[in-house]
């Protein structure tokens, strides 16, 4: 079954024909990075406007690289939740309209689920059940349960901020480009990653928290510099040098992680029947997080293809699949809605 997937949730345009959830047969990405990392961040209008423009040129080039037409396609799936508004709406009345046209059945997929799903994509060996899913992402940081396929139970979740976020809101304090994550993995190479003590916040459970964090790293960054709580944040890039940007980098970097996996271990002890763990979103790409996962004991440890951790098409077509294979239906092409928000279900 040759499923296109449609993905424009973020800063991403993109589209991707897969077979059977795990061959890929293309996979056209357009970022809008380098439009955003003179912000610092995502401009929601802006974002969408760029997809409207890039979305049906990344679609034709997704079926000319499978070397596929319309009558080759069984099904199309697209992103309707949780993202930015705007994006989401160009993707899917795009998917809306090129249903009904070519006549195919169009399934709405989950974001997050999408996520998870990279992890089926092209891999030798195959996640099983139950898993644990770590999905860390720009927008989300959680742990799932999954007793077999298209079956979620969020068992942590955060109280505030997402994990990516995090990077990306403490590249901006150390004055590194957006999006954080990359940028500060690459500074915190050159980074002592004990320089600077910063702490774990004391959330119960499974659950987490990160905003505690970043406002450590913004007190810490005031303090090496003898600058007072009241000088204004956005001017403390211009005060540090190129070794305490990389020390900051290193022990936030360490720290982020540290937390992570403390959870995940946790998550592990209370559920011992678990026999993969499959790590999911942006933020899975760190290569420090894939050295330091392997130090996790007794089960199977899965991380997407690093150039499928980030949004994709790919990922949604395989995403699709598993639900067809799960006995869902398709959506009504007529009525399908976005949500900006939305639980994984
Ligand atoms: O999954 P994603 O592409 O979009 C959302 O669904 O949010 O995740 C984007 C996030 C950004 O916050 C970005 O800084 C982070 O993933 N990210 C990373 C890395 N690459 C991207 N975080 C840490 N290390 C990386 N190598
Ligand atoms: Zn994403």
């Amino acid at each position: 079954m040759k499923i296109l997937g449609i993905e424009t949730s973020c800063d991403e345009t993109a589209a991707s024909v897969v077979e059977d959830g795990k061959r890929i047969l293309s996979n056209v990405v357009i970022s809008q990075i380098d439009i955003f990392s003179a912000y610092g961040g995502v401009i929601p209008e802006v974002a969408a406007r760029s997809h409207l423009e890039a979305i049906l040129p990344v679609i034709d080039k997704s079926l000319k690289d499978a070397k596929l037409s319309w009558d080759d396609i069984d099904a199309i799936a697209v992103t309707h939740t949780p993202g930015l508004l705007g994006s989401l709406l160009i993707g899917t009345l795009t998917a809306r309209t090129l249903a009904i046209l070519h006549n195919k059945p169009l399934y709405p997929v989950h974001h997050l689920k999408s996520h998870i799903y990279a992890n089926w994509l092209e891999t030798k060996g195959k996640p099983t059940f139950p898993l644990l899913a770590m999905v860390i992402s720009g927008g989300h940081t959680q742990i799932l349960y999954m007793k077999e396929h298209n079956h979620f139970e969020i068992i942590g979740t955060t109280h505030d901020d997402a994990i990516g976020e995090c990077f990306d809101k403490v590249a901006k304090i150390l004055g590194l480009p957006y999006p954080g994550g990359p940028s500060i993995s690459k500074s915190a190479k050159l980074g002592d990653e004990k320089k600077y003590k910063l702490p774990h916040p004391k959330v119960e459970n499974l659950d987490f928290s990160f905003s505690g964090l970043k406002t450590a790293v913004l007190r810490a960054v005031q303090k090496e510099l003898g600058l007072p709580i009241s000088h204004p944040s956005h001017d403390l890039k211009n005060h540090l040098n190129d070794q305490q940007i990389a020390d900051f980098s290193a022990s936030f970097e360490k720290t982020a992680i540290d937390i992570l996996l403390e959870k995940l271990s946790l998550a592990l002890s209370e559920h011992p029947d678990v026999k993969s763990i499959v790590f999911a979103g942006g933020v899975s790409a760190n290569q420090k997080l894939r050295k330091e996962a392997e130090k996790l004991k007794g089960t199977d440890i899965f991380f997407p293809e690093p150039s499928l951790s980030g949004d994709n098409g790919a990922m949604v077509a395989s995403a699709c699949f598993y639900e067809i294979e799960s006995g869902v239906k398709p959506a009504d092409p007529y009525k399908i809605n976005i949500l900006p928000r939305s639980e994984i279900k």
